[in-house]
């Protein structure tokens, strides 16, 4: 069997997973083995090679940054350009041109470090932004192996798409890659949109994109979780973790990274709304957000946190009682075995990012839920998850009316159905669970020619 070899920008070593891709990329390389390679830390000079941690089920293989490369490609191209773009903030977009550079260049450099261990027949996967031009610069050293590429995030509309110094570049590099996976169908027809709009791609055929001579693979991999896995951390929770917040009142649980894209404004405003409509669920109703932080280095990451901290306060002065705080807002880390244990109490789990690839926590809350009493899922439409969530409450999450008043639906659903709800949203991540996931992309890839 050829050997998998993923890269991606974050990689944990044994400390606590940040975000959907790297929980999504543990459970994929623990079934298939291989080397997964990533960056790990700043040093003032960049070892010459990749450095290599054994592991029991695959190994890690990392390089560091410099300084000015954390900065530039990063802080900078990969935060402030294509992450904000992609998450429909053009407006929040800083381009440089030398992080543009610096991008490239690190990308040179990952490029040369893997194609110093590469085999003939090794598979490539490549995950998400950061790495956008890693084939083009394989291919330049001669890699003729498949090489993958998939996306985590959202692929951005033409008009986001065109902000962008170099968007025919960067349409350019997907070509590179053997094939493109995107999270949704959605994703797949910006995709499309962009190549038609922006370059001089000829026609569009299902799948196949054909730019100048080169085609672009392109389709959409709905990305997953382990469910009984959860389901088992759901059920063996610490007691202690459970009982904690039993005061009586209902809890909502949102857990998210700290970033523009989850709506947390829009979301403490609509539980503001339902306590002002409301009076009747006051002190029926605790608020749980836990928001790990994230970027913190970034200004619109110090914004988002000096909003959201505001809201909250404003919120709790004007409505809390001796008895009752309406939001606990947590700003760290949670181990995930805890979080599986909050997901299975709360009555209703609150997912309401403005933009957002997948959401893994949609699919992990209805994972947690026992089905003889199930909890609500309250999605936004915006999230990749509301694809095949169908069987979710779906908001707009900047309506601030329709969400609190699907908290109060939420509240008040009758058991039979919840336990219908549930059964439909359990059925769908079942179908597309991270197995799924990872071997449909890599058969896929395989298979492309
Ligand atoms: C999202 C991205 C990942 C990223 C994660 C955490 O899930 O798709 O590529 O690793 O956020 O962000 P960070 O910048 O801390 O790696």
């Amino acid at each position: 069997m050829p050997r998998l070899i993923v890269i991606s920008n974050r990689l944990p070593l044994g400390d606590a997973p940040s975000g959907g891709l790297v929980v999504a990329l543990e459970e994929a390389l623990t079934a298939s083995g291989g080397l997964w390679i990533g960056s790990y830390g700043i040093a003032k000079a960049p070892a010459p090679a990749l450095t290599k941690h054994p592991g029991a089920n695959f190994e890690r293989a990392t390089f560091d940054l410099t300084e000015a490369e954390h900065e530039g490609y990063y802080l900078g191209y990969a935060n402030s350009v294509l992450w904000p773009i992609c998450h429909g903030r053009a407006d929040l977009i800083e381009i440089q041109p030398d992080h543009l550079d610096t991008y490239r260049a690190v990308n040179a450099r990952v490029a040369r470090l893997t194609a110093e261990i590469l085999e003939p027949d090794d598979i490539i996967w490549v995950q998400d932004y950061h790495f956008l031009p890693l084939a083009t610069e394989l291919r330049k050293l001669g890699a003729r192996n498949h090489i993958g590429f998939f996306l985590h995030i959202p692929f951005p509309s033409p008009q986001d798409l065109a902000t962008l110094p170099n968007a025919a570049e960067v349409l350019n590099w997907l070509a590179d890659f053997t094939l493109i996976g995107l999270q949704t169908n959605r994703d797949v027809f910006n995709l499309r949109d962009c190549t038609r709009q922006l370059t001089d791609a000829e026609d569009v055929e299902d799948g196949l994109i054909h730019l100048g001579h080169r085609t672009l693979n392109v389709a959409a991999f709905p990305i997953g979780i382990d469910v009984a896995a959860f389901t088992k951390d759901a059920r063996n929770a610490d007691p202690d973790d459970r009982i904690r917040f039993l005061t009586g009142a209902a809890l909502m649980i949102g857990v998210d990274r700290l970033d523009y894209s989850k709506g947390l404004p829009q979301r403490f405003r609509a539980f503001g709304q339902l306590l002002e409509d409301h009076e009747e669920l006051h002190e029926k109703i605790a608020f749980l957000q836990i928001a790990p932080p994230t970027r913190g280095e970034m200004q619109a990451y110090q914004d988002i946190r000096e909003e959201t901290e505001h809201l909250a306060g404003r919120i709790n002065g004007r409505f809390a009682a001796l008895n009752w705080t309406p939001i606990r807002y947590i700003h760290r880390a949670i181990p995930r075995e805890v979080l599986a244990g909050l997901f299975a109490q709360a009555r209703i789990g609150l997912v309401t990012p403005l933009a957002d690839g997948m959401n893994l926590v949609a699919k992990e809350y209805v994972a947690a839920q026992d089905p003889s009493d199930p909890g609500v899922l309250i999605l936004s439409r915006f999230a990749g998850a509301a694809e095949e969530m169908e069987a979710a409450l779906q908001i707009n999450p900047h309506d601030a009316y329709e969400t609190s008043e699907a908290i109060a639906t939420a509240l008040k659903m009758p058991l039979e159905e919840r336990q219908q709800r549930h059964t439909a949203l359990l059925e769908a991540i079942t179908k597309h669970d991270v197995k799924w996931w990872s071997r449909t992309f890599l058969e896929a890839l395989a298979n492309t020619a």
